[in-house]
């Protein structure tokens, strides 16, 4: 645990540096994007100012980054899914965690996320992350080689949630898992950020359908003050 918490440590400060350096790309490549598919959800709003929110510094205070890491408890060697990955705020230090053993699927349907996705790879020096353009509908995960699953701030947007957890249980080895991080729902008046309230699904409501897809919940962790943090294995 401690080595994540100090690769994290290190991810964080290149993180905070580029930013500082206002997201300039360097030229190196970490992987091509996958698929190319992106004809689904989008963002309506403006795409920079959306990844800006994501990267937000004031974000750590309630993501809390490296403790959820820490209770991910990666180990080298792992293959983890990051499924909308957004910026790669969470699918880079995983990278890092895992080391060059280990592999990131960093999958999102909007092509900016994965790009900016690559650029944090990059500047983390990490290149066992790939970087995949999935379709609204399908995660376009391999079939039976993903240890862990993460899913954050994102099952709210699936638009055919049964369809698709049956998709991300598929990508699953046997006793694979998958771990859900979503807002407990509350008004944008009461949290001030977040989605609108009528997108953010309860716990339970996860739970069931979940159960319905053939995970069962086997832990969950209330340490995060604006989410729940639920992992399911499957049946
Ligand atoms: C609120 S952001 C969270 C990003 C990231 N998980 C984080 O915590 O910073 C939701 C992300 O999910 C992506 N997304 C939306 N629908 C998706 C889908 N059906 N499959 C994969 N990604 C999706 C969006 O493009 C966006 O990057």
């Amino acid at each position: 645990m401690s080595r994540i918490i100090r690769l994290t440590a290190k991810f964080t400060a290149v993180w905070a540096a580029a930013l500082c350096l206002g997201g300039c790309v360097s030229g190196e490549r970490v992987g091509d994007v996958q698929g190319g598919h992106g004809s689904g959800h989008r963002h309506r709003g403006d795409i920079g100012e959306y990844v800006a929110r994501l990267e937000e510094p004031s974000r750590e205070s309630w993501q809390k980054r490296d403790e959820v890491l820490a209770a991910l408890g990666l180990k080298p060697g792992e293959r983890v899914a990051d499924v909308g990955c957004g910026p790669g705020y969470f699918a880079v230090p995983i990278a890092v965690a895992v080391g060059p053993e280990g592999k990131v699927w960093a999958v999102d349907v909007e092509p900016k996320m994965l790009e900016r996705t690559g650029q944090h790879a990059r500047e983390a020096g990490v290149s066992n992350v790939e970087l995949v353009n999935c379709r609204e509908d399908d995660p376009g995960l391999p079939v039976g080689r993903v240890d862990t699953i993460l899913i954050v701030n994102t099952y709210h947007h699936f638009p055919n949630r049964a369809a698709y957890v049956a998709k991300l249980r598929e990508a699953l080895v046997p006793g694979g898992r998958l771990v859900n991080i979503d807002f407990i729902p509350k008004s944008r008046d009461e949290r001030g950020f977040g989605p609108p309230l009528k997108m953010q699904i309860p716990r339970e409501a996860v739970d069931a359908e979940m159960v319905a897809a053939g995970f069962r919940p086997v832990g969950s962790y209330d340490f995060l003050p604006e989410q729940y943090f639920v992992e399911y294995v499957t049946n």
